[in-house]
């Protein structure tokens, strides 16, 4: 790689020295921020409310006509016929390697992608959807879909939707009880999944009363039929069986209306039981219209690659809006995504490396796992080759932190033809952006795509209950932490929350709970009143309003951020949950704490806790443990005394019987004690989250270092 420095003229690094800073500093001298989003009079509750810059009134459909599911693809189809639409790879062989320490690896070695196009997808969804009718589906009955992603889901979903069938989804990592409870609260009786699932309902059959007839999408199925007969008296077959019962019996297709529902989709709740939340056609043709004009020159030329879990309402928004625009989707997994995946046989390749996306998503954990491994290559190589990536980084980032000029000017060509091509390269090279969602990306990350990668990140903020993205930053956008304007589908609202302290009236920028409305905002929850009425609200001009519980603010520029969540809930880094207020009432018994303050950073993967310890226990403990100190300050600071808390509370924490994430990994002892005075409590003595994690800022930034 250094070779290619020296090869370049004298001339580039005069201009990369001088010329460019210069031009770039002219260029970006009172430059104002792009406005991306307007405010606008809405109904309901009073509040500060934001609509995307671009379009004046909401839109709902992404052409005319494609008002629901079955139409939009029914469209699509006969638009892109020929058109390469569904594409998997061809499994060569597959074996088993053991590592040194005894361990069992699977190891994969995929062969090109085998491709179907719009037509083929077509008659394929049609034959299915009439074989399900043949089967003795009900058209009242609802069929759940539990599989790992692959072309199969997204034709099997089509099928339901020809003939008016509500799908049930539940993510794969639920586990068996909230598997049970889905079944069963929608009372389910056909289940469409993968071998690996089928054995798993297998399992659990006695359980599943509602279900009668299982369909599995791998032939080795019928390995498993014999287990089956006399366990259960489902009727199983396997995929091409149901294609095959279709073709011989067709049906005419029952298409559906938008307001039909379309989804159930389970998604965890923080606690109890996983909820369904609602989704109608409608929800998702307007998700699909605004994201297809938050991506850029989204057209059929586009190849997309799908990993994530189609349980998920962000990857079946994203593959549904590849479908409407005539885009090709290879269908990948996490396990076996590049080269150097798991589950990747040494020298073969990857999914991105043969299919060689445009565009592709990503939930933060894996563009954090992506980022660590080209940290680890380079550090690997050391030497020249790793100064260079060093050196070309550093001015890629004071380039972009700069300004806009810098960012994409001719200086950014030169390292990318330098240092960076190669990196690309992990991404199959030709990715040209990356939709992010499903938790916050950090900065850090965000950059390093943003700079190795070159490639604009699109980050999304929204909710199941909200059909995926309500927000979705745009691509000229390069600052870091923020979710970008309302999309042109849905109304963004901050209303006041009191006593949290977040108003819309706050200064500089307004804050309050994040509250979307819009064509999107789902129907509710399914057999679940009583927490529809709570979250979901409909204005006196019809219109639909969800009540996130997460605290925003507008910047002046019109993009949100997301600063707190309301229910003292936090979902750390590798997605479990901490319930600040349980962790707290639990900790707070032990002796040696009189008020405690338990902080989650989402951010990172542990929590960390300040406390006012008791002034006389720690005196005690000190005394006998021979610990010198001046005062009851300085005592606050000794290593050993946190040592002491630390043990003190692990020990409650035990008895309480509080996950091991949710107990604090470090403490900052604090001396004074809070009182309503000092603004930290109320009156009442509950803690005033805010406040205190403004007052001890710097403590709590410390705490993570
Ligand atoms: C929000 O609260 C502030 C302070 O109490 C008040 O001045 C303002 O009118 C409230 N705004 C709305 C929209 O309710
Ligand atoms: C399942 O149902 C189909 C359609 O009614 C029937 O043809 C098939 O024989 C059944 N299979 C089993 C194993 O019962
Ligand atoms: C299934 O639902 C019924 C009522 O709809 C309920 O009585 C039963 O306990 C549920 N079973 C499971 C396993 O959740
Ligand atoms: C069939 O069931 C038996 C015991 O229930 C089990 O040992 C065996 O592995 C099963 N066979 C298959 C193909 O799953
Ligand atoms: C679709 O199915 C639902 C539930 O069975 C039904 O209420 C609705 O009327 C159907 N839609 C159409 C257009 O037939």
């Amino acid at each position: 790689m250094p070779g290619d420095l020296f090869r370049s003229p004298v001339i580039i690094a005069i201009v990369v020295a001088v010329l460019i800073p210069l031009v770039a500093t002219i260029f970006s001298y009172n430059k104002k921020p792009k406005l991306r989003s307007v405010e606008v009079k809405v109904g309901g509750e009073a509040g500060h409310t934001r609509r995307n810059h671009r379009f004046l009134s909401l839109i709902e459909t992404p052409w005319e006509g494609a008002n629901t599911l079955a139409a939009l693809f029914e469209q699509a189809c006969s638009k892109y016929p020929k058109r390469p639409l569904l594409g998997s790879r061809t499994l060569i062989k597959s074996e088993t390697e053991v590592s040194k320490d005894g361990k069992k690896f699977e190891k994969v070695t995929f062969g090109d992608y085998v491709w179907i196009t719009f037509d083929q997808a077509f008659q394929r969804a049609q034959n299915t959807a009439s074989g399900l009718v043949a089967l003795g589906h009900d058209k009242e009955e609802k069929i759940a879909i539990f599989a790992e992603t692959r072309p199969e889901w997204l034709i099997a979903l089509q099928a339901c939707f020809r003939q008016n069938f509500t799908v049930v989804t539940i993510y794969a990592s639920l586990g068996e009880e909230a598997l049970a409870h889905s079944l069963n609260e929608t009372e389910a009786t056909t289940v469409i999944c993968d071998v690996k699932q089928l054995q798993k309902i297998i399992g659990m059959s006695s359980h599943l009363k509602t279900v009668k007839r299982v369909v599995c999408m791998d032939e080795e199925n019928q390995r498993l039929d014999t287990n089956l007969s006399g366990k259960t008296n489902w009727n199983v077959s396997s995929f091409s069986q149901l294609e095959k019962l279709g073709r011989d019996t067709p049906s005419e297709p029952r298409l559906p209306a938008p307001e039909d529902l379309a989804v159930i989709m389970y998604t965890s709740g923080s606690t109890g039981m996983p909820k369904g939340v609602m989704i109608s056609h409608a929800n998702i043709v307007s998700t699909v219209a605004g994201v297809m004009t938050a991506v850029p020159e989204l057209n059929h030329n586009d190849v997309y690659i799908a990993y994530l879990p189609l349980a998920h309402i962000l990857e079946l928004a994203a593959e549904v809006t590849m479908l409407a625009v005539g885009a090709s989707i290879g269908y990948g997994s996490p396990l076996t995504l590049t080269d150097i995946s798991n589950k990747i046989k040494k020298g073969t390749k990857g999914d991105v490396s043969v299919l060689r996306p445009t565009l592709m998503t990503a939930v933060p954990a894996i563009l954090d796992r992506i980022r660590d491994g080209v940290r680890k290559t380079v550090d690997a190589k050391g030497g020249a080759a790793k100064k260079l990536f060093d050196l070309a980084y550093r001015r890629r980032l004071a380039a972009i932190e700069g300004s806009w000029f810098g960012a994409w000017g001719l200086e950014k060509l030169f390292w990318d033809a330098l240092v960076f091509k190669k990196i690309r390269g992990v991404l199959g090279g030709r990715v040209r952006g990356l939709l992010s969602g499903g938790a916050p990306l950090s900065a850090d990350t965000q950059r390093f795509i943003n700079i190795c990668f070159g490639i604009p990140i699109g980050q999304g903020y929204g909710l199941t209950e909200t059909c995926a993205g309500a927000t979705f930053s745009e691509w000229d956008d390069i600052s870091v932490g923020r979710v970008g304007p309302p999309v042109p589908h849905c109304y963004i609202k901050l209303v006041n929350w009191s006593s949290g302290g977040y108003l819309v009236t706050d200064k500089p920028m307004p804050r309050g709970e994040i509250v979307i409305g819009g064509p999107s905002v789902t129907l509710g929850y399914f057999k679940n009143q009583g927490k529809t009425d709570e979250d979901y609200k409909v204005d006196e001009r019809g219109m639909r309003w969800f009540y996130t519980g997460d605290i925003g603010q507008f910047h002046p520029d019109g993009c949100l951020e997301i600063v707190d969540r309301k229910k003292d809930i936090v979902k750390l880094q590798h997605g479990e949950y901490v319930s600040l207020g349980k962790v707290e009432a639990a900790l707070s018994v032990s002796p040696m704490v009189d008020s405690i303050m338990v902080h989650a950073d989402p951010f990172h993967s542990y929590c960390v806790a300040l406390v006012v310890p008791s002034q006389s226990y720690l005196e005690k403990w000190a005394k006998q443990s021979n610990v010198q100190y001046k005062n009851f300050e300085e005592l606050c600071k000794n290593k050993e005394a946190e040592k002491q808390i630390v043990q003190s509370m692990a020990q409650v924490a035990k008895e309480a019987k509080l996950e091991r994430v949710e107990i604090p990994a470090k403490v900052k002892l604090l001396p004074e004690a809070w009182t309503p005075e000092t603004g930290l409590v109320t009156a009442a003595l509950k803690l005033k989250r805010e406040n205190i994690r403004k007052t001890f800022a710097d403590e709590l930034k410390q705490l993570y270092e």
